[in-house]
């Protein structure tokens, strides 16, 4: 079953490549079809096998709080959002896969604990006020990095995330809502709502990535049209976005040193703590453990469902064939 990655153009190929500057240089789409130096392929692949593993993994501090909504109205809508994440994994794995990686090879190096995800789901979600802020920041920070992705160079990648960006927007609103109501209510409500906002901001803005300085890789990103912005970049324009908002929700920022730079244009923030980030990174978060553990549970417990399907798809095939 394991497919092995296609990265086998160490050569360069002299057409291949001129064609490749031509349609970066005319900020046109590469294909799976055309031909690609190693490197981008290995970028991306890595870039999109990444972003499926968070929307698979990111299913479970929200799948978490299902059970206990508060209301019929909003189980609905928590699933509705928790199954919408299943699909954006399921098109950037098929997106990864036009580059030659197969979703099992992806899926066994997520279980192994040797693929990365982003940093953010590591973090537990502890009261309902979380699904409130994970939708508003967590989801609006993803918001943030990826409507530029809807034009990446990559047309498979692009095109996907045109539709994850439309769902993305309803997540966001709809944990506005929640922190909006639980803000409006008993002063209990709204100190629970405060809390989750102050223990998820600093970790949503990390999702941008470390600071341009410490992003070697950004560079050759933007320059073959995958990233259009740095990370700072999009980073202060989601604080932009969440200083004028959090004013709506009656709610703060928990950070005093919010401004906006007129010389630069770019809002300025206080310094995060990035140790922390790169501890979560190596797999030492609050729920890194927990996280694989339930992922390889889910796997082994879907596994009827894959052998199923497949023998299924076998005898529709055998049918397919004698009745021709
Ligand atoms: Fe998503
Ligand atoms: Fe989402």
């Amino acid at each position: 079953m394991e497919a092995q990655p296609v990265l086998v153009e160490t050569d360069v190929d002299t057409d291949g490549q001129a064609n490749f500057d031509r349609i970066i240089a005319q900020d046109s789409r590469i294909e799976p079809r055309d031909w690609m130096p190693a490197a981008y392929r290995k970028t991306l692949l890595r870039q999109i096998s990444q972003h499926a593993h968070s929307e698979i993994i990111g299913m479970q501090p929200e799948a978490n709080w299902i059970s206990r909504a508060p209301s019929l109205k909003r189980k609905a809508i928590l699933m509705a959002k928790v199954q919408d994440e299943a699909g954006h994994g399921l098109y950037l794995y098929s997106a990864a896969e036009t580059l030659g990686q197969s979703r099992d090879q992806m899926m066994a190096d997520l279980i192994a604990g040797k693929a990365r995800y982003s940093s953010i789901f590591n973090y537990p979600a502890r009261s309902w006020a979380d699904m409130g802020a994970i939708g508003w920041l967590v989801d609006g920070a993803a918001i943030c990095n990826q409507v530029p992705l809807c034009r990446a160079s990559y047309g498979p990648y692009g095109r996907a995330m045109v539709r994850v960006c439309k769902e993305e927007s309803f997540h966001q609103r709809q944990g506005f809502e929640i922190l909006l109501e639980l803000s409006q209510g008993t002063p209990e409500q709204k100190q629970m709502a405060q809390d989750a906002v102050n223990r998820w901001y600093a970790p949503s803005l990390m999702m941008f990535g470390p600071p341009d300085d410490d992003s070697p890789n950004s560079r050759q990103s933007m320059a073959w049209n995958i990233k259009r912005f740095s990370n700072d970049e999009l980073r202060s324009r989601f604080v932009g976005m969440m200083v004028e908002q959090v004013r709506v929700l009656g709610l703060t920022l928990p950070d005093s040193e919010i401004r906006f730079n007129a010389d630069t244009k770019m809002w300025e923030h206080s310094e995060l703590d990035w140790q922390e980030f790169k501890e979560v990174l190596a797999g030492r978060g609050p729920c890194n453990a927990q996280r694989l553990e339930r992922r390889r549970d889910a796997h082994d417990d879907g596994a009827w469902v894959r052998e199923a399907a497949a023998a299924y798809a076998e005898r529709q095939a055998v049918a397919t064939e004698s009745a021709a």
